[in-house]
């Protein structure tokens, strides 16, 4: 695919996810050669700026977020395509003179550029700016303009369908580039490769050779500067519904044919269908939710999450969720898929536990042998590795077995791995959905928390907080695997 001119639109320019995450992202994309022969990035926000203060803000920012170094002269050449434009979300007036500033844009292409809008801001805006875009036929043309929208993509299963079908007015659906960013994840796009490139791996992966799958994607950080958002998320909608679910998918999705978006996207919308519906009965069975208390972090004392800011000092809402999960389908019964996620744990550690099943019968069982599970283990961050787990013999005159791991580094053979936000951008930029959300993937994916979310917005009788800060969680977390003779590894 190719690369058009292209004007990006940024709403929320000004907000967090733009100075960590977008602007370093185009910045290394341009470094790189990456970026359009003719772009520019048109920075929309509420306050009154000069392009010169706004520019300076974003390089300060890049210092400290961008990946590659930042050099007068790179920078130099990036801040010419940048403006800042001030920008009321709910004015038509402030659309019509953005509409000027893309015309002016185009005349300097030569030819109508491509038109990408980042919606970085919060989900209650999307309707307003996606109506306005309409209404001001800021995106007129179906071939050439796009429109990114951050997560979470609505609040349930129903909201999700609202949103769907509103931005539907505006935009066609291969116009619509729902961002979840573990999807840009190099580690997470290698379980693509990893189990589609390979022969050997593909015929143990089913329900008779593997016991269990864990993922857990654990942070150290607490809520941060986010806590009025987070109070009305919780853990479950910011973290599994998407980003759980979705490397879930990539772990149990069946073959595709090829690579094209409609096909990957098709199978894992397949995946989501056939895990099993909890019923709101097995709630408490099937799912934990906790909240961390105060305690200690890599040896810094923390806070709790109801000491923290803007957040209610009885709240009831979830920094730590763990579910068990059954797949309906043939090649899947009955293996337990167990997820987790946490902020304010032990440690930062994102990774997927395949753990095979055991010998059927052991030569060693006569010996005092302990033989540990084979397990293949995809670490997604910060370690960006796969391990494999067996048992071999301890070298010596006596026959004694030990667990190994056979290791694929993958910063050993390139250190200097582009971001999620890097590889994402330029897909959106290129055309490319695959690694974008389809309006039912979403749609499915509410569907599978909807009643752990209802069971858990309705009783109350909580006891909260349950986990110290900087542990793996809440106990009953470590039950619902135990229950099961299995252990979260
Ligand atoms: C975001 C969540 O989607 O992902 C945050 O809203 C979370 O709460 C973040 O901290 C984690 O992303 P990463 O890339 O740092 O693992």
């Amino acid at each position: 695919k190719k690369l058009q001119p292209t004007t990006i639109i940024i709403f929320g320019a000004t907000g967090d996810l733009a100075k960590r995450k977008l602007f370093p992202a185009f910045y290394n994309l341009y470094i790189d050669g990456r970026m359009p022969k003719g772009f520019n990035i048109v920075a929309l926000g509420r306050s009154e700026n000069t392009d010169e203060s706004f520019k300076s803000y974003i390089r300060e920012n890049l210092e400290n977020f961008s990946r590659k170094k930042v050099t007068s002269q790179e920078w130099a050449g990036f801040q010419a395509h940048i403006t800042y434009f001030q920008h009321q979300l709910d004015q038509e007036s402030s659309y019509q003179s953005l509409q000027k500033k893309l015309n002016s844009l185009d005349e300097i292409y030569g030819m109508r550029g491509n038109r990408l809008f980042y919606l970085s801001i919060g989900p209650n805006f999307v309707a307003t700016i996606s109506n306005h875009i309409k209404s001001s036929s800021l995106a007129s043309d179906p071939e050439k303009d796009r429109i990114i929208i951050e997560k979470p993509f609505g609040h349930d299963k129903q909201s999700a369908i609202e949103l769907n079908s509103l931005l539907a007015e505006t935009f066609e659906e291969e116009q619509i580039y729902r961002i979840d960013h573990y999807l840009g994840k190099e580690t997470v796009q290698n379980i693509l490769a990893f189990r589609f490139g390979n022969s050997i791996f593909e015929p143990l992966w089913d329900y008779k050779h593997i016991e269990s799958v864990q993922i857990t994607v654990a942070e150290e950080v607490g809520v941060e500067t986010r806590g009025s958002f987070y109070e009305q998320t919780g853990a479950l909608r910011d973290m599994i519904q998407n980003h759980l679910l979705q490397i879930l998918c990539m772990v149990a999705m069946e073959p595709p044919v090829s690579l094209e978006a409609g096909e990957i996207r098709d199978r894992k919308v397949d995946v989501l269908k056939s895990i099993r519906r909890i019923t709101p009965d097995k709630v408490d069975h099937y799912a934990v939710r906790g909240q961390y208390g105060k305690g200690t972090v890599n040896g810094v004392e923390v806070k709790g999450y109801r000491q923290e800011e803007d957040i209610a000092p009885n709240s009831n809402t979830e920094t730590f969720a763990a579910v068990k999960f059954y797949l309906d389908n043939e090649r899947w019964q009955g293996v337990p898929f167990y997820v987790r996620t946490g902020k304010r744990m032990k440690e930062k550690h994102s990774y997927i536990t395949i753990q095979f099943k055991p010998l059927p019968h052991s030569t060693f069982s006569d010996s005092e042998q302990q033989l540990s599970a084979n397990r293949l283990i995809i670490n997604i961050q910060p370690l960006m590795d796969i391990r494999l787990q067996f048992m071999t013999k301890k070298p010596g005159l006596s026959l004694v077995l030990k667990p190994v791991e056979m290791i694929f580094d993958n910063f050993a053979c390139q250190e200097d791995t582009p971001e999620a936000y890097e590889t994402l951008l330029l897909d959106a930029l290129m055309g490319d959905l695959t690694l974008f959300m389809r309006s039912d993937q979403v749609e499915e994916a509410w569907d599978v928390v909807k009643t752990i979310q209802e069971a858990w917005e309705n009783s109350k009788d909580v006891f909260f907080p349950n986990y110290e800060a900087g542990t793996w969680g809440p106990k009953d977390s470590i039950s619902l695997v135990e229950r099961q003779g299995h252990n979260w590894v």
